[in-house]
Protein backbone atom coordinates (compact mmCIF):
# COMPACT_ATOMS: atom_id res chain seq x y z
CA UNK A 1 0.00 0.00 0.00
CA UNK A 2 1.37 3.20 -0.86
CA UNK A 3 0.56 6.95 -0.51
CA UNK A 4 1.91 9.07 -2.99
CA UNK A 5 1.83 12.61 -3.94
CA UNK A 6 1.31 13.28 -7.26
CA UNK A 7 1.48 17.27 -8.95
CA UNK A 8 -0.77 17.75 -11.78
CA UNK A 9 -4.64 18.22 -12.96
CA UNK A 10 -6.47 15.42 -11.21
CA UNK A 11 -8.60 14.98 -14.20
CA UNK A 12 -6.26 13.42 -15.99
CA UNK A 13 -5.92 10.76 -13.77
CA UNK A 14 -6.46 6.81 -14.55
CA UNK A 15 -7.52 5.75 -11.42
CA UNK A 16 -10.57 3.64 -9.77
CA UNK A 17 -11.72 7.35 -8.41
CA UNK A 18 -11.03 10.76 -7.85
CA UNK A 19 -12.80 12.83 -5.17
CA UNK A 20 -13.92 16.05 -5.67
CA UNK A 21 -13.96 18.96 -3.70
CA UNK A 22 -17.47 20.09 -4.11
CA UNK A 23 -20.35 22.07 -1.60
CA UNK A 24 -23.28 20.57 -0.39
CA UNK A 25 -25.62 21.59 -3.29
CA UNK A 26 -23.22 18.76 -5.33
CA UNK A 27 -24.78 21.29 -8.21
CA UNK A 28 -20.80 22.23 -9.41
CA UNK A 29 -18.89 25.03 -8.83
CA UNK A 30 -15.53 26.52 -9.37
CA UNK A 31 -11.67 25.17 -8.62
CA UNK A 32 -11.40 21.48 -9.30
CA UNK A 33 -15.24 21.02 -8.76
CA UNK A 34 -15.62 23.02 -11.66
CA UNK A 35 -12.39 21.24 -13.66
CA UNK A 36 -14.04 17.85 -12.62
CA UNK A 37 -17.27 18.31 -14.06
CA UNK A 38 -16.20 20.10 -17.36
CA UNK A 39 -13.92 17.00 -17.64
CA UNK A 40 -16.67 14.46 -17.31
CA UNK A 41 -18.91 16.09 -19.31
CA UNK A 42 -22.73 17.22 -18.75
CA UNK A 43 -23.89 13.42 -17.44
CA UNK A 44 -22.20 14.17 -14.26
CA UNK A 45 -24.51 17.18 -13.41
CA UNK A 46 -27.43 15.13 -14.13
CA UNK A 47 -26.41 12.68 -12.06
CA UNK A 48 -25.82 14.81 -8.97
CA UNK A 49 -29.51 16.50 -9.80
CA UNK A 50 -30.88 12.85 -9.36
CA UNK A 51 -29.32 12.48 -5.99
CA UNK A 52 -31.58 13.22 -3.09
CA UNK A 53 -31.40 16.09 -0.99
CA UNK A 54 -31.56 15.50 2.64
CA UNK A 55 -32.60 18.89 3.05
CA UNK A 56 -33.67 21.72 0.82
CA UNK A 57 -30.17 22.38 -1.24
CA UNK A 58 -27.99 20.02 0.78
CA UNK A 59 -27.41 16.93 -1.01
CA UNK A 60 -24.40 16.13 0.71
CA UNK A 61 -23.78 17.80 4.06
CA UNK A 62 -19.73 18.68 5.20
CA UNK A 63 -17.89 15.59 6.05
CA UNK A 64 -19.39 13.02 4.19
CA UNK A 65 -19.18 11.87 0.29
CA UNK A 66 -21.48 10.76 -2.53
CA UNK A 67 -20.28 8.36 -5.42
CA UNK A 68 -21.27 8.86 -8.99
CA UNK A 69 -20.18 7.55 -12.53
CA UNK A 70 -17.26 9.40 -14.08
CA UNK A 71 -18.50 9.43 -17.85
CA UNK A 72 -15.49 11.04 -19.97
CA UNK A 73 -12.96 11.11 -17.09
CA UNK A 74 -10.26 8.46 -17.40
CA UNK A 75 -11.46 7.54 -14.06
CA UNK A 76 -14.19 4.83 -12.83
CA UNK A 77 -15.63 6.91 -10.34
CA UNK A 78 -16.17 10.32 -8.96
CA UNK A 79 -16.55 10.72 -4.67
CA UNK A 80 -17.72 13.99 -4.04
CA UNK A 81 -17.10 14.66 -0.74
CA UNK A 82 -17.42 18.28 0.89
CA UNK A 83 -15.10 20.00 3.09
CA UNK A 84 -15.23 22.41 5.67
CA UNK A 85 -15.48 26.01 5.50
CA UNK A 86 -11.83 27.49 7.51
CA UNK A 87 -13.52 29.69 10.31
CA UNK A 88 -10.15 29.71 12.61
CA UNK A 89 -10.28 26.39 13.53
CA UNK A 90 -12.64 26.16 16.45
CA UNK A 91 -15.54 24.88 14.39
CA UNK A 92 -14.23 21.27 14.31
CA UNK A 93 -12.98 21.32 10.76
CA UNK A 94 -10.10 19.34 11.43
CA UNK A 95 -12.57 16.33 12.17
CA UNK A 96 -14.74 17.46 9.52
CA UNK A 97 -11.98 17.42 6.69
CA UNK A 98 -10.69 14.38 8.37
CA UNK A 99 -14.54 12.71 7.85
CA UNK A 100 -14.12 13.76 4.05
CA UNK A 101 -10.94 11.59 3.76
CA UNK A 102 -12.20 8.36 6.44
CA UNK A 103 -15.66 8.16 4.34
CA UNK A 104 -14.01 8.46 0.91
CA UNK A 105 -11.51 5.64 2.03
CA UNK A 106 -14.87 3.27 3.53
CA UNK A 107 -16.57 3.75 0.09
CA UNK A 108 -13.39 2.98 -1.84
CA UNK A 109 -13.21 -0.40 0.57
CA UNK A 110 -16.73 -0.66 0.22
CA UNK A 111 -16.57 -0.54 -3.43
CA UNK A 112 -13.81 -3.10 -3.94
CA UNK A 113 -11.65 -0.11 -5.24
CA UNK A 114 -8.15 -0.44 -5.65
CA UNK A 115 -6.57 3.01 -5.72
CA UNK A 116 -7.78 6.91 -5.42
CA UNK A 117 -7.07 10.31 -6.40
CA UNK A 118 -7.69 13.33 -3.58
CA UNK A 119 -7.46 16.76 -4.15
CA UNK A 120 -6.59 19.24 -1.52
CA UNK A 121 -9.84 19.49 0.11
CA UNK A 122 -10.86 22.79 1.32
CA UNK A 123 -7.61 24.51 0.47
CA UNK A 124 -8.69 26.79 -2.49
CA UNK A 125 -11.80 28.42 -1.85
CA UNK A 126 -12.70 27.56 1.61
CA UNK A 127 -9.19 28.64 2.87
CA UNK A 128 -7.85 25.77 5.02
CA UNK A 129 -4.33 26.46 5.86
CA UNK A 130 -2.52 24.32 4.03
CA UNK A 131 -0.22 22.92 6.05
CA UNK A 132 -2.43 21.78 8.34
CA UNK A 133 -4.97 20.08 5.84
CA UNK A 134 -1.78 18.40 4.42
CA UNK A 135 -0.93 17.08 8.00
CA UNK A 136 -4.79 15.50 8.09
CA UNK A 137 -4.32 14.35 4.73
CA UNK A 138 -1.76 12.10 5.57
CA UNK A 139 -3.21 11.17 8.47
CA UNK A 140 -6.04 9.93 7.80
CA UNK A 141 -3.97 8.22 4.91
CA UNK A 142 -1.41 6.58 6.68
CA UNK A 143 -3.90 5.14 9.57
CA UNK A 144 -6.71 3.81 7.03
CA UNK A 145 -3.44 2.04 6.03
CA UNK A 146 -2.19 0.47 9.10
CA UNK A 147 -5.69 -1.29 9.46
CA UNK A 148 -6.51 -2.09 5.52
CA UNK A 149 -5.79 -3.47 2.33
CA UNK A 150 -7.64 -1.80 -0.04
CA UNK A 151 -7.43 0.88 -1.44
CA UNK A 152 -3.88 0.06 -2.14
CA UNK A 153 -3.26 3.54 -4.29
CA UNK A 154 -3.82 6.69 -2.22
CA UNK A 155 -3.10 9.82 -4.36
CA UNK A 156 -2.37 12.98 -3.02
CA UNK A 157 -2.63 15.19 -6.18
CA UNK A 158 -1.55 18.61 -5.48
CA UNK A 159 -2.27 21.44 -7.89
CA UNK A 160 0.41 24.13 -7.21
CA UNK A 161 4.24 23.47 -5.78
CA UNK A 162 3.31 25.05 -2.33
CA UNK A 163 0.48 22.45 -2.15
CA UNK A 164 3.38 19.64 -3.22
CA UNK A 165 5.88 20.60 -1.18
CA UNK A 166 3.39 20.46 1.90
CA UNK A 167 1.86 17.32 1.45
CA UNK A 168 6.07 16.21 0.75
CA UNK A 169 6.52 17.79 4.39
CA UNK A 170 3.73 16.33 5.42
CA UNK A 171 4.70 13.16 4.64
CA UNK A 172 8.39 13.52 5.83
CA UNK A 173 6.55 14.30 9.39
CA UNK A 174 4.55 11.05 9.67
CA UNK A 175 7.09 8.89 9.07
CA UNK A 176 8.22 6.64 11.92
CA UNK A 177 12.09 8.49 13.32
N1 LIG B 1 -6.70 19.16 -10.12
C1 LIG B 1 -6.26 19.02 -8.84
N2 LIG B 1 -6.40 19.97 -7.89
C2 LIG B 1 -7.04 21.12 -8.27
C3 LIG B 1 -7.54 21.33 -9.58
C4 LIG B 1 -7.34 20.29 -10.53
N3 LIG B 1 -7.78 20.39 -11.79
N4 LIG B 1 -8.12 22.58 -9.63
C5 LIG B 1 -7.96 23.11 -8.40
N5 LIG B 1 -7.31 22.25 -7.59
C6 LIG B 1 -6.92 22.42 -6.18
C7 LIG B 1 -6.83 23.84 -5.68
O1 LIG B 1 -5.58 24.42 -6.06
C8 LIG B 1 -6.91 23.60 -4.17
O2 LIG B 1 -5.62 23.27 -3.66
O3 LIG B 1 -7.93 21.83 -5.38
C9 LIG B 1 -7.81 22.37 -4.06
C10 LIG B 1 -9.22 22.65 -3.55
O4 LIG B 1 -9.62 23.95 -3.98
P1 LIG B 1 -11.14 24.23 -4.47
O5 LIG B 1 -11.36 23.54 -5.76
O6 LIG B 1 -11.32 25.71 -4.42
O7 LIG B 1 -12.05 23.50 -3.39
P2 LIG B 1 -12.41 23.90 -1.88
O8 LIG B 1 -11.39 24.81 -1.29
O9 LIG B 1 -12.70 22.60 -1.21
O10 LIG B 1 -13.74 24.75 -2.05
C11 LIG B 1 -14.89 24.06 -2.47
O11 LIG B 1 -15.25 25.57 -4.29
O12 LIG B 1 -15.37 24.98 -6.48
C12 LIG B 1 -16.12 25.26 -5.37
O13 LIG B 1 -18.12 23.96 -5.68
C13 LIG B 1 -16.93 24.07 -4.92
O14 LIG B 1 -18.19 25.41 -3.39
C14 LIG B 1 -17.16 24.45 -3.48
C15 LIG B 1 -15.83 25.08 -3.08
Amino acid sequence: MTIEVWQGDITELTVDVIVNAANESLLGGGGVDGAIHRAAGPQLLEECRRLPEIRPGVRCPTGEVRATAAYALRAGHVFHSVGPVWRGGGNNEEVLLANCYWQSLKLAERMQLHSIAFPAISCGVYGYPLQQAARVAVAEASAWQRTHAIPKRIILVAYSDASCKAYQRALQNSRPA
